[in-house]
């Protein structure tokens, strides 16, 4: 879905990047990776302010494209660099860079504890890890576990397959604990309108992106069953929403 309609966002928008990059203490000189770079809106502000370097890796090609035009709009092309590439494997040497921001990324991939190994293995020693991942507390859960097959749905219809299943907030914490020297985790609930409003304000890519949305509703059996699932996220108001996790290697 994401492929055909070609827009890629993270829950949370432009304050959630804003809260990890200060935690981080992102600065001028740090050499970032961006692990599922969707369109490089993240890495090319990065490499536009404070002036990083940046690499940003997608698995695919078409995001890979997008973010290339991102780059050369804002005039950043010679600071900011896009490839393809899995977050399984890394196509990098270990200990290169100062930060690792991967932004609604972990969620769609199979093998979670395998990307996560290769986020700290290209990071420098001392190097920080910053991640957003849609999720819900494990309270969340617990009050919503008559919804859970509901809930699973949504996840799935969004294309999320990790090999864990459902992660809450807590799940991902665990984990990052498990791997990294120090972690600051901190769960938002998401607010459904200012998302949408947030997407709109993304200019014409987003309003594009909409309308073949609106297409595929109408043409794809397929794609109007996902859509209409995705829908039901805002029978969760106040449940749904993402952790932030910043973690030193
Ligand atoms: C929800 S979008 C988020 C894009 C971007 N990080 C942002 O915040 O706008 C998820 C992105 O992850 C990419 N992706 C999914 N699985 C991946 C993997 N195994 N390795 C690298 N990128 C992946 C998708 O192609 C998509 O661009």
């Amino acid at each position: 879905m994401l492929a055909e309609i070609g827009y890629a966002r993270h829950i949370g928008g432009r304050a959630a990047t804003d809260r990890l990059i200060a935690k981080a203490g992102i600065n001028k000189g740090s050499k970032v990776l961006d692990v599922g770079c969707g369109l490089g809106k993240t890495a090319c502000r990065l490499a536009a302010d404070p002036g990083c370097t940046v690499t940003g890796v997608d698995i695919m090609p078409k995001m890979v494209e997008q973010a290339k035009a991102t780059a050369k709009k804002a005039g950043v092309s010679d600071r900011v660099n896009f490839m393809e590439g899995d977050a399984r494997k890394l196509p990098f040497g270990d200990n290169t860079f100062d930060a690792v921001i991967v932004e609604s990324v972990t969620v769609f991939v199979e093998d979670v504890a395998r990307a996560v190994a290769e986020y700290k293995r290209v990071l420098k020693p001392g190097g920080v890890l910053c991640d957003n991942e849609v999720c819900v507390t494990r309270k969340s859960a617990e009050e919503l576990k008559d919804d859970l097959k509901d809930l699973e749905a949504i996840f799935t219809a969004f294309s999320s397959k990790t090999d864990r299943g459902i992660m809450t907030f807590e799940d991902w914490r665990d984990l990052y604990r498990g791997h990294f020297a120090s972690i600051d985790a901190d769960h938002y609930v998401a607010d459904p309108r200012k998302e949408t409003l947030e997407k709109k304000a993304d200019g014409f890519g987003a309003v594009l992106s909409m309308a073949k949305a609106a297409y595929l509703y109408y043409t794809n059996p397929e794609a109007r069953a996902i859509i209409d699932t995705t829908r039901n996220m805002y029978k969760y108001v106040g449940h749904f929403g993402y952790g932030l996790f910043v973690c030193r290697k």
